[in-house]
């Protein structure tokens, strides 16, 4: 048997939606499972970028009736479908764990117990699994420690310390394998996921693997949606003639990589079986702090607008975490492929000309966070 259905829940969002272009052009026959949530989808209807050679079913995928006969017409689900916002999981605890953790138990509890086809599993994991990202400390060699308290934030002592000694400690790329801890709510949904899907995977042999994005950016990102990722946020703040906020004093280290590249190694764990039953980091490789993130985004758009460094935490924020791509490069010949400037270009090419346009609700997010006593105030 070969994959020729490809199911792909949250299919009209941002990742779901270009992997649907990419699998469309190669051929694959591909339905799509979305119930347009209000806040990734303010019209309320399917986006304009929707694939017309794909087939479109809106329903909840916590919601059998409609998910099941899906999956038994696909021989690969990818499960996308869910919420993804760090700072709204601390307060809709609800929301978060019932999408997220129970839509992922609905389709292993229908893999189980039908005569499905399926021959890969796809589900969307994060880099959140890890909390903070791999350091070494210059006495202890690699340590992984966990969320840095309330006081060392209102210290402004930005830097992570070592568990053992309590020195400094370096930032390096995190591998699969560092010691997983999680410190939010959308973070622990996203673990359960992947331990979920992975063990019933293992244990009844169906392929299945875990990407574990790390900060994914490009065309189609919500730049309205306050909860999305930081360079949207930033930018839909910067076309609306705002500064960017930066917290703490920017010197945050990520990993940014090109939605292109994702899709690129999501279509290589589909068709290949070298990374079956892992997690994967999907990342670019390349370590850039975020306030060059923001710095880059204003230059390229030709603005003269400062960001807003804060000098302030939030106190589910990590310091560092930038990937190890090594597993999916040996696993199966991934090699990103775009420049952070030739990604950051096509962003703001789009955003400029975005039908949904940006607007701008960072600073409603910003109160509610203040509301629930996440930022900390020193
Ligand atoms: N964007 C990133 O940098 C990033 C990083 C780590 C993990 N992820 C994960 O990747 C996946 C896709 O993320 P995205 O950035 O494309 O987000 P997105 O919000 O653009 O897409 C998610 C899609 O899921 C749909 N959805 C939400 N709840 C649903 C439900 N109950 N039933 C059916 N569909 C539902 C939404 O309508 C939306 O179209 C998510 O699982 C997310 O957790 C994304
Ligand atoms: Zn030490």
């Amino acid at each position: 048997m070969s994959i020729r259905d490809v199911l792909v829940t949250g299919g009209a969002g941002y990742i779901g939606s270009h992997l649907v272009d990419s699998l469309v052009s190669r051929g694959y026959q591909v339905t799509v499972l979305d119930n347009l949530e209000p806040q990734v989808h303010r019209s309320g209807t399917w986006p304009s970028y929707a694939n017309p050679k794909a087939q479109y079913v809106r329903g909840d995928v916590r919601d059998r009736a409609v998910f099941e006969p899906l999956v038994l017409a696909s021989q690969a689900v990818v499960h996308f479908g869910a919420a993804v916002s760090v700072g709204q999981s601390m307060y809709q605890v609800d929301r978060y764990v019932d999408v997220n953790t129970r839509g992922t138990a609905l389709l292993l509890d229908i893999l189980v117990n039908t005569k499905h086809k399926v021959e890969k599993v796809l589900v969307a994991s994060s880099i959140g699994v890890y909390g903070e990202g791999a350091y070494t400390c210059r006495t202890h060699g690699p340590v992984a420690p966990t969320i840095r308290g309330e006081q060392q934030l209102a210290a402004r002592d930005w830097e992570q310390r070592c568990p053992s000694c309590g020195e400094h400690v370096q930032s390096i790329p995190t591998p699969e394998d560092k010691a997983l801890y999680r410190d939010n709510i959308y973070s622990m949904t996203k673990y359960h996921q992947e331990e979920m899907v992975l063990l019933i995977g293992k244990t009844y042999g169906i392929p299945a693997v875990a990407p574990r994005f790390f900060n994914v950016y490009g065309p189609r990102q919500s730049l309205s949606n306050p909860y999305a990722g930081v360079a949207a946020i930033w930018l839909s703040r910067l076309l609306n003639g705002k500064q960017p906020v930066v917290f703490e004093d920017g010197g945050q280290l990520r990993d940014f990589v090109s939605i292109h590249d994702v899709v690129d190694c999501l279509v290589l764990m589909l068709e290949k079986p070298g990374a079956d039953y892992l997690p994967v980091n999907v990342g670019s490789g390349q370590t850039v702090t975020i306030l060059e993130i923001a710095q880059l985004l204003a230059r390229l758009l030709g603005s003269a607008i400062e960001p807003q460094v804060t000098q302030t935490g939030r106190k589910f924020d990590i310091r560092h975490n930038t990937a190890d791509i090594t597993c999916a490069r040996q696993t199966l010949g991934f090699e990103p492929k775009v420049t952070l400037e030739q990604g950051f270009t096509e962003l703001i090419e789009w955003a400029r000309n975005s039908p949904d346009g940006a607007v701008d609700f960072f600073d409603k997010a910003l109160d509610e966070l203040k509301q629930k006593g996440l930022l900390v105030q020193n």
